[in-house]
């Protein structure tokens, strides 16, 4: 799935905003990783394709979602950036405009590479082939977020373990 960097794998959620979908993300796969005694192998961060957010702590109706579900959610907004590139392993896109931003943003062919959807990790959900931005929705919306990462997020540990 991807390559061996030494000892750890490197994953890097990146949507929109960086304070909604990705930071859930990044949230729910290290309780995953923690859960499945893989801490010490996985390193796992977020990112925004847009900066307006950069500093910000995640949007709190997503961060009240998650605490409902025993998710702790700390990270601070940040812009993705050519860089990421070299440090990650994984880059996984949470909808089809943050991939092609992604896109845009690799350096080379190596880099391309490690552009992964989100969708390529439901094993539950096959209907679903991105994970809608909640923004602008109510409470379901961010309920169905957390659905959905649930179930890329088990299946993701599991392709980790594996490694
Ligand atoms: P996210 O959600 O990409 O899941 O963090 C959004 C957050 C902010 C905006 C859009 C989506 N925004 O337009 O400010």
């Amino acid at each position: 799935m991807c390559k061996i960097k030494g000892m750890k794998q490197r994953v890097l959620f990146v949507c929109l905003g960086n304070i909604c979908r990705s930071p859930a993300a990044e949230a729910m796969l290290r309780r995953l990783v923690e859960r499945a005694n893989l801490a010490h192998r996985v390193e796992i961060d977020s990112a925004g394709t847009y900066g307006g957010h950069a500093g910000e702590r995640s949007d709190v109706r997503m961060r009240r979602a998650a605490a409902a579900r025993g998710i702790e959610m700390t990270h601070r907004a940040r812009q993705v950036r050519e860089e990421d590139f070299d440090r990650f392993d994984m880059i996984i896109a949470m909808d089809d405009n943050n991939y092609e931003a992604l896109f845009r943003l690799a350096p080379d062919r190596e880099a391309q590479q490690k552009i992964f959807r989100f969708r390529e990790f439901l094993s539950h959900n096959p209907d679903w082939s991105y994970i809608p931005d909640p923004y602008y929705e109510g409470h379901e919306g961010f309920e169905l977020v957390l659905d959905l990462l649930e179930d890329g997020c088990a299946t993701l540990v599991e392709q980790l373990g594996k490694e």
